[in-house]
């Protein structure tokens, strides 16, 4: 008893909590404990509110929350345990904001979109450098790559896909002053997938990577992490065959910064993470790291000068490293410049300062094309080749916005694209939210917010932008330096509100201005460049016969793989022209493609975790347009959901509603908010959502959900104690224990049951989308389904007689032929049991019928003989034939046998197409819907035909009431099975009567009519003078077989007289 108690009470609350679809909304109801986990729903929209609300979720560990569908993501610098198979799987599937924000729930519901809608989309991770950008990429990476459904084969390409980013972070990665881990390449990469959803390649795009690093890092920062992961990690074997030393401290290009050794990077097992990962991508990776340690051998070549001044190389052991090079070659390349002088080479020694550019160029060159060939080659093994349509999801990390107190060229363009990336975020932000008012039939007010446009027009305009001076400046003949161009931009920009310099600064300003920088106003904050640089590092030049040597270098240790990446040009473009091209070109891609956001945060700059350094959180807050993007999300309406979402939550809130709205979920929700007493300007009704204006309305709507789950909670748990089952509190706790234990097992099942029917769903729809298909993998498993359930029903609904033409299932289109041959041989097969079910002396009795009644009586009796069986069931109308309103009216009476015939008007004689029914009691006349006349057997007193070969037949009835019809002349071509069937259905053998000369019949009560036969060369009927009806019969046998002929002709005939 008392578990049929807790059952039925926890069975209510648990409808309840179904019906609202257990945890969705999570957000709201546990708000009050982690703050809100959506901005949208914040009461007020000011900074101070979303600081503070990002404090109180940061304090417990909850880095993730989301304004609407964007997730802001805050660095916690230390592992959370929220990354694990159980949390990916808690995720999988289910709607967005069902659970608390987690960067799962984004990547779960972009990858379910693109499932359902088929189309591609991407994922833009912004925020400044440290802020989290890279390891929110590889989580997603990771969620797709455990969440997505997997084969044997799918599984190699997503260990590659996975196993790239080691890679590209070993070598693309560098300790900075910002981040230990920072991405000094931006990367876009395509996660595709086919239609089933399986994870089935990558294809990566990078983006200018710092190539400056391999020779000089500032103080505080390391080179790249693989040359340290090499020099550390490698084995002695490998070491010594590299020629290289164990530590960082015997390269020149490892110690600059000062800092080899970091506590938060270990290069030993990075470097084994790295070697297997490798392993995983098939790499032959000994030509790769030979090329790596040729850059460290570069690295250490020093020059003195001699008296001249000239380069001259201080010893050539290094040299002796730099595999498969001529090292006299080498070694001029480095000493001396090559010029050519229309069809002589003159050779002109360097500087030492010459040689040691002319060394870093080469060692910059080097380093550079190994990444570009790294990427491809990576490319390559994550490629799919099959050419059927993929959908994708984009994942796009770049370098962060970052300011180090002197910033360069590479800053420039790290800066520059964030700048692209937040103008990109502010179009597709705003145009997102007015297509969705727009779509929804809404009236909207844009909100203001700060266009970011002045400053990338300032970059990249055409003619007049920082770029186009740069460029112009370093491929202008004459005397170029860096201050030529800070000169042209003070020409050029001096007026700019986003540009200074120390010449341009007012008074104040220019106290914080070298006289070689440039300011920028970013929508980030200020940076200051030095000019020192730019166009060097914007030319990118390298000395011609360094280049043949770097050639020559690359060929010989990777092979033939560079030939591709090595065609050099006469004039190459400058860098930062390459950089903008290629940011133009993924601006394009991202906006081909559906958008999905995610705004990290830094949450200090000293790298600990549990410190949330408020100013510096805002500051982010603020260039990164939350606040805007906010109130743009609330601008019109703070939360809007689907209808029939809306009403499965709040139905428990309105009797109208509860338990069931039967109608259009858009009305109930209409008559759900009115009972509500919303105000009409509290909320507006969409096309397919409800949009609600101020989160206190749907607070207030929440609260009173939560008041009437409890109140019908508590009822329950009132009756349960009216019964005396549960008298103490202490019972009561545990009932309520059992409760939510019972209600979680029971939601949770019901969540793995959804789970499974939306991909069993989805897996038919597809199916059902390409059935008119050849057999792929996309319908095989639905059309066989198909196949199997048409058999099936069809063997449950197989017509049971020969005369039911109409139950035969209308076959799906991939069975239409295999339907026709079965329901061919299905018939075949009844007609031959109709045959063979007559039994012998049943084929004998009937003839016997036949021929006591006909033989030597009726002319056209012996040629019917041999046919005779056959036609019993041949001749017959089937079922279809009949008018489904006649079958109707007559579902009583089992149908018998059914024929057409020609029945004559008792009056004119005029002939009409009938058909003749005859069932267990009665003889039908049907005029297709319509019953004519029912003859009852028991009132047939007479059936009369002549002697003659004709097939007329009287029937002579009995009239009960005089208004009553009477007798019935027909014509039917079938006369002796008809008329055999007969005497067997209703006993009339002793009725039949074979007449010489007329027959009389009568028309009506007391009007006689009669029928009169002859013979004669053709068949014919007629009205004959004397106002008979006139049968003139064929004497030719062979006419008889011709029966339709013979009744057109009857027809003809009598509709000519
Ligand atoms: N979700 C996280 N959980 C734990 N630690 C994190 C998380 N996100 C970031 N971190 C920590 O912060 C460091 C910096 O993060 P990350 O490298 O992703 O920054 P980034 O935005 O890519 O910076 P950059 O622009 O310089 O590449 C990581 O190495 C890691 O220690
Ligand atoms: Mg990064």
């Amino acid at each position: 008893m008392s578990h049929f108690l807790v059952h039925s009470a926890a069975t209510l609350l648990l409808q309840l909590v179904a019906q609202g679809q257990l945890d969705m909304e999570g957000a709201l109801t546990a708000r009050d404990r982690v703050g809100i986990q959506d901005f949208v729903l914040l009461d007020e929209t000011t900074e101070a509110a979303f600081l503070s609300n990002l404090k109180k979720r940061f304090s417990k560990d909850l880095i993730y929350t989301y304004i609407g569908t964007l997730l802001v993501s805050v660095n916690p610098y230390k592992e959370l345990d929220i990354y694990n198979k159980k949390q990916m799987d808690i995720y999988m599937g289910v709607n967005f904001f069902e659970l608390p924000p987690h960067i799962y729930a984004l990547a779960d519901n972009a990858y379910h979109t693109m499932l359902t809608e088929f189309n591609n989309h991407f994922i833009l991770i912004s925020g400044e450098s440290g802020a989290g950008k890279t390891e929110a990429s590889k989580k997603i990476l990771q969620y797709y790559a455990v969440s997505c459904p997997s084969t044997t084969l799918l599984n190699t390409v997503r260990d590659k896909m996975l196993m790239s980013n080691p890679v590209l972070e070993a070598f693309g990665n560098a300790k900075t002053l910002k981040n230990d881990n920072s991405s000094r390449f931006g990367k876009y990469m395509d996660i595709q997938f086919d239609g089933q959803g399986d994870a089935v390649g990558g294809h990566i795009l990078n983006y200018l990577l710092e190539k400056s690093r391999v020779v000089h890092q500032n103080h505080g920062e390391r080179n790249f992490h693989i040359f340290y992961q090499l020099v550390e990690g490698g084995s002695d074997d490998l070491l010594h065959q590299l020629g290289l030393e164990r530590g960082c401290q015997h390269y020149n290009y490892l110690t600059q910064g000062q800092c080899a050794i970091v506590q938060s990077i270990n290069d030993k097992n990075d470097w084994k993470t790295v070697k297997n990962a490798l392993q995983i991508i098939n790499f032959d990776e000994t030509h790769l790291f030979e090329v790596i340690a040729s850059v460290l051998h570069l690295g250490n070549v020093r020059f003195d000068s001699d008296s001249k001044g000239h380069a001259l190389l201080n010893n050539n052991t290094e040299l002796h490293w730099l595999l498969g090079v001529d090292a006299h070659r080498l070694q001029e390349g480095l000493t001396f410049r090559k010029i050519e002088a229309k069809k002589d080479q003159v050779l002109s020694p360097f500087t030492t300062d010459h040689a040691i550019y002319a060394r870093d160029a080469l060692a910059k060159a080097i380093y550079g094309q190994t990444f570009t060939w790294l990427v491809n080659r990576i490319n390559e093994s994550m490629e799919n080749k099959d050419p059927s349509r993929k959908t994708v999801i984009g994942l796009l990390d770049i370098y962060g916005f970052e300011v180090f107190y002197v910033n360069s060229f590479e800053q420039f363009c790290i800066n520059y694209c964030n700048e692209k990336l937040q103008q990109l975020f502010i179009e597709l932000t705003l145009k997102s939210e007015q297509e969705e008012y727009e779509a929804e039939g809404i009236e909207w007010e844009p909100v203001q917010f700060f266009n970011n446009k002045i400053i990338c027009d300032l970059i990249e305009e055409k003619h007049r932008g920082i770029i186009s001076l740069l460029d112009e400046e370093c491929l202008r003949p004459g005397d170029a330096t860096d201050l030529t161009f800070l000169e042209r931009l003070e020409e050029k920009m001096g007026n700019h509100p986003h540009f200074v310099t120390h010449k341009l600064a007012d008074k104040m300003t220019r106290k914080t201005l070298e006289r070689g920088d440039f300011r920028l106003l970013h929508y980030a904050g200020e940076v200051t460049y030095c000019v020192v640089g730019f166009l060097d590092k914007n030319n990118d030049l390298l000395y011609r016969n360094i280049k043949d040597v770097s050639l020559q270098l690359i060929l010989c240790q990777i092979k033939m793989c560079f030939r591709l990446y090595c065609k050099y040009r006469r004039r190459p473009e400058t860098v930062v022209t390459q950089f903008k091209s290629s940011l133009q070109k993924l601006t394009e891609i991202l906006m081909a493609k559906e958008a999905w956001y995610i705004r990290c945060l830094k949450s200090n700059e000293s790298k600990q975790s549990g410190q949330f350094d408020e100013a510096l959180i805002r500051h982010q807050v603020k260039y990164l347009g939350l606040m805007e993007h906010l109130r743009v999300r609330r601008a019109g309406f703070a939360y809007r959901r689907k209808y029939d979402v809306f009403l499965k939550r709040y139905k428990p809130l309105c009797p109208a509603t509860w338990p069931h709205w039967r109608g259009v979920a858009a009305d109930g929700v209409e008559v759900l908010v009115q009972h509500l007493g919303y105000l009409p300007d509290e909320y507006k009704m969409g096309r397919t959502k409800i949009f609600i204006r101020h989160p206190r309305t749907l607070f207030a709507t929440e609260d009173a959900y939560e008041k009437c789950k409890h109140e019908l909670g508590e009822c329950q748990l009132r009756n349960t104690k009216a019964t005396g089952q549960r008298e103490n509190t202490e019972n009561r706790k545990k009932l309520v224990n059992i409760e939510s234990c019972w209600r979680g097992t029971q939601a949770r099942k019901e969540k793995e049951k959804r789970a499974w029917a939306v991909k069993v769903i989805k897996k038919f729809i597809k199916g059902y989308m390409t059935r008119g298909q050849a057999k792929n993998t996309d319908n095989s498993e639905y059309l066989a389904f198909v196949r199997q359930n048409y058999l099936n029903r069809l063997r449950d609904n197989l017509p049971k007689t020969v005369l039911d033409k109409t139950t035969w299932l209308t076959p799906p289109a991939v069975l239409t032929e295999t339907s026709e041959m079965l329901r061919k041989l299905h018939y075949r097969l009844m007609v031959r049991k109709y045959v063979r079910g007559i039994t012998p002396q049943k084929k004998f009795q009937m003839k016997l019928i036949t021929s006591s009644i006909f033989k030597g009586k009726k002319d056209s009796y012996p040629q019917s003989v041999p046919s005779f069986i056959c036609h019993l069931t041949s001749h017959l109308i089937g079922e279809e034939d009949i008018n489904p309103r006649v079958i109707q009216m007559i579902r009583n009476e089992r149908i018998k046998y059914c024929v057409p015939v020609i029945k004559y008007d008792r009056n004119g004689f005029k002939p009409r197409q009938r058909q003749l029914i005859l069932t267990q009691t009665a003889v039908y006349v049907i005029e297709e819907a319509k019953i004519k006349q029912r003859v009852l057997y028991t009132s047939l007193k007479g059936i009369s035909v002549s002697n003659l070969t004709d097939s007329t037949i009287v029937f002579h009835i009995t009239r009960e009431e005089p208004k009553q019809k009477g007798d019935l002349v027909v014509q039917c071509d079938h006369l002796f099975e008809l008329l055999t069937k007969l005497c067997v259905i209703a006993n009339k053998q002793n009725a039949i009567k074979v007449v010489q000369g007329s027959i009389n019949f009568e028309i009506q009560a007391g009007k006689g009519g009669a029928v009169d036969f002859s013979t004669g060369p053709e068949p014919m009927v007629y009205k004959a003078k004397n106002g008979h009806l006139m049968v003139v019969t064929c004497q030719n046998p062979a006419l008889l077989c011709h029966s339709r002929i013979s009744l057109l002709m009857c027809q003809k005939t009598l509709n000519g007289s």
